[in-house]
């Protein structure tokens, strides 16, 4: 299929029409057309509706053909029935992009004409826009194409939204919080334009500073993490989600699945590329309003500055939490800040200019921060005490933030105290001086800009992928299905393993006394050996298994045993004959999956494995392909890391075995359409250099045959 056309005339559209533009002040029509002119859209306007007339001095034309000049976009707001034609007679005058305010689609499981309204657009080089939103807002056109608030203030936060309520809320919440917007996409049911098509033209919005997200759904996983890894490279991306339950995860098949509560994938991806996910919309924008006011670090050291040892502390903790490295090169500090602290003060990062701090300490301690070659940015404290007025404090912030701001550097403040402070917070705040009651809201505002500035200076790593034989894996595959299976047999998983190139435990079956004698001394002992019988579940309860056979004289003797032993108990069971094992020796026990989420694709997991993995866990999760640097960071986050680089003195484990069987299963779940999922628990790991082996392996295939 022919790429779809980009949504640039969606943001900068030279003429909008606008289906159901009416007179009557009650109609959402009239107010799209309201917000259009009174936001002083300087594009042509045509409202269309088929009773005529006139509104805001303009013309209604009774039909998109009795418009003489091109139409870019067509505004629908009319009832559902009457949209396939509205789209139809768009298509006809070569309207490039509809959004759809209209309600009645897929969202009441009215799929099918959202479907056929979409495919008809797209076959047409149309764009579609929702159906079920409340607009588009542009500030590069000076469009409010919405029938949220009026008066948007134009700035540097682009909203994308799949809430429309919230959304409007969003518009009017940034007014109040002084935050400038330069788009806001409603994007309702996201039938044909969703977050990745947005975020390829704000990439390259002069206006959009940052981009605020607001997500409920993924439809389609491996597009938008396509779009946000480009994206979070150029500009910074906040994402809300909603959605942290843990039902979809107990209704997932296998390990993978359940171990996954699908917000631990959302969030694992969303970290994976770039993405800053916010829990909290006061998060959001205090992260979006900072980021597109202030200056931005341009090095890693940062220094607090206060006047109490407590609020100190407690924005220490703050940076740790949030990624903001505290300076700590003390001559250096002593040299900048030793003028301007009290004896029995502290230089050491926080730098403490003790409770008798006037505006004048204040004033000379930031100056410094100014000054120093080294520091990077400053975070600026303020406990309420009796030696200055509040007034005063609202006077020196604000200078002081002047001089930040023309320095290029970013400070931030919390100050603590009475309704004055507050007072102060909240005029201050007004002014776009990144100022809070909470020292932790202002250390995550500097928090923030740090993770965007790591993803920006990350070198771009390839993916990584492995090379397998899918023949062999889609001819076991398909004798599964043959026999109408959704899951491999245990043989058949471990097919499934050596086409890609993972090692197992060795495995024969052998028919005879000799020939189990052979396969022993083949594999290496010690060895195990278990009966192979259709009618033999159970193989311990009838003494069909004998572990660590350390010699041949072993072997036989268990061979001897296992069937008498098998014929005494089930005397009519057919044995096919005695499997030989290799006896896996004892390595840290790990869990590596892969599966197809229904969101984002194929995702691997790794963590701690064995049989506490549920009640632990202690697992990681990325979208896959992934580079092999994100498998090691995978890797790292998982807690039991240390065992993986050798805990109480044992040698550090072959961690590059299991990045390389991470890849391995990402690679089969990608290129194997017909595997949903695949555990492997436990993954033996040995020393460094010593390899992984694949000890129990279970596959389940995808309900729906791969087309
Ligand atoms: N072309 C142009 N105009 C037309 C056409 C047509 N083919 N057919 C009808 N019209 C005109 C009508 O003449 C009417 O004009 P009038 O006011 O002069 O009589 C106007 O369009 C509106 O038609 P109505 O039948 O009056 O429909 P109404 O305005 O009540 O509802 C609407 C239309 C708003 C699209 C409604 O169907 C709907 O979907 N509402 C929900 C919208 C919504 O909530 N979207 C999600 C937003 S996000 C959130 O949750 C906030």
């Amino acid at each position: 299929m022919a790429s779809k056309v980009d949504v640039k005339l969606l943001f900068e559209p030279s003429s909008v029409a606008i289906f159901g533009a009416s007179p009557d002040k009650d109609k959402i029509g009239y107010k799209i057309l309201d917000n259009i002119v009174s936001g002083g859209y300087a594009g042509k306007i045509y409202p269309i509706n088929p009773k005529g007339g006139e509104v805001f001095g303009l013309r209604i034309f009774k039909s998109l053909d009795e418009v003489e000049g091109d139409v870019d976009m067509a505004v629908i707001s009319i009832p559902a029935k009457f949209v396939f034609d509205a789209v139809k007679a768009c298509a006809a005058k070569g309207v490039k992009h509809v959004p759809i305010i209209t309600s009645g689609f897929s969202e009441i499981g009215n799929g099918e004409e959202e479907r056929k309204i979409v495919q008809y657009a797209t076959e047409r080089g149309m764009r579609i826009l929702g159906p079920n939103i409340f607009g588009v807002y542009s500030s590069a056109a000076k469009l409010n194409a919405t029938f949220g608030p009026k008066n948007v203030v134009p700035g540097g936060v682009s909203i994308i939204t799949q809430s429309g309520a919230l959304g409007i809320a969003m518009i009017g919440k940034s007014a109040v919080e002084n935050v400038g917007l330069s788009s806001v996409v409603s994007m309702g049911n996201k039938a044909d334009i969703d977050e990745a098509d947005l975020l390829d033209y704000l990439a390259g919005n002069e206006e959009t500073k940052i981009v605020l997200m607001y997500v409920e759904g993924v439809h389609h996983g491996e597009k938008l993490i396509a779009a946000l890894r480009e994206f979070s490279k150029k500009k910074p991306v906040v994402v809300i989600k909603s959605g942290r339950s843990k039902r979809g995860a107990m209704a997932a098949a296998s390990h993978t699945g359940s171990l996954a509560g699908s917000d631990d994938i959302f969030e694992a991806v969303m970290r994976q590329c770039g993405a800053m996910r916010a829990e909290t919309l006061k998060d959001a924008f205090n992260w979006c309003k900072f980021i597109s006011y202030s200056s931005q670090p341009k090095g890693e050291n940062a220094v607090i500055v206060t006047n109490g040892g407590g609020i100190g502390v407690m924005a220490t903790d703050a940076c740790e939490k949030h990624g903001v490295r505290l300076y700590d090169d003390q001559q250096v500090l002593r040299q900048a800040f030793g003028k301007v602290t009290p004896e029995f003060g502290s230089t050491k990062n926080p730098i403490d200019l003790t409770g008798q701090a006037t505006p004048t300490f204040y004033d000379d301690a930031l100056q410094a921060g100014i000054d120093g070659k080294d520091i990077d940015a400053v975070i600026g404290l303020y406990c309420e005490t009796a030696v200055f007025d509040p007034e005063e404090l609202r006077k020196m912030i604000a200078k002081a933030y002047e001089k930040y701001a023309a320095a290029g550097k970013p400070v931030v403040f919390s100050i603590v105290g009475g309704q004055k402070v507050e007072t102060c917070i909240t005029t201050l705040s007004k002014d776009g001086i990144p100022i809070f009651p909470e020292v932790y809201e202002a250390v995550s505002c500097l928090g923030a800009a740090y993770t965007h500035r790591k993803r920006a200076a990350e070198a771009e790593e390839p993916m990584a992928e492995s090379e397998i034989d899918v023949k062999a894996i889609e001819a076991v595959v398909a004798k599964a299905r043959s026999e109408k299976r959704f899951f491999l047999l245990s043989n058949e998983a471990a097919e499934v393993m050596r086409a890609a190139g993972i090692s197992l435990p060795q495995s024969h079956v052998a028919k005879s006394l000799e020939e189990a004698v052979a396969h022993a001394k083949q594999t290496g002992f010690p060895v195990v050996m278990k009966v192979v019988s259709k009618d033999i579940i159970h193989k311990s309860d009838v003494g069909g298994v004998a572990l660590d056979l350390d010699d041949e004289r072993e072997v036989v003797d268990a061979y001897q045993a296992i069937m008498q032993s098998c014929r005494a108990h089930k005397p009519d069971a057919v044995i096919e004959g005695i499997q030989v094992d290799e006896m896996v020796k004892e390595g840290t026990e790990i869990i590596v999956g892969a599966r197809r989420d229904k969101g984002f694709g194929p995702v691997v997991m790794c963590g701690l494995g064995g049989i506490y993995v549920e009640v632990m866990k202690d697992v990681a999760f990325r979208a896959f392909p992934l580079s092999r640097k994100e498998a090691m960071s995978m890797i790292k986050e998982i807690k039991t890391y240390q065992l993986l680089l050798g805990a109480r003195g044992e040698a550090r484990k072959d961690i590059e075995g299991v990045i390389e069987t991470l890849i391995k299963l990402g690679t089969i779940i990608k290129r194997c359409r017909d595997i949903s999922d695949i555990e492997v628990n436990p993954v033996m790991v040995y020393e460094s250099g010593k390899g992984v082996k694949a000890v129990d392996v279970r596959i389940l295939l995808s309900k729906q045959e791969a087309s």
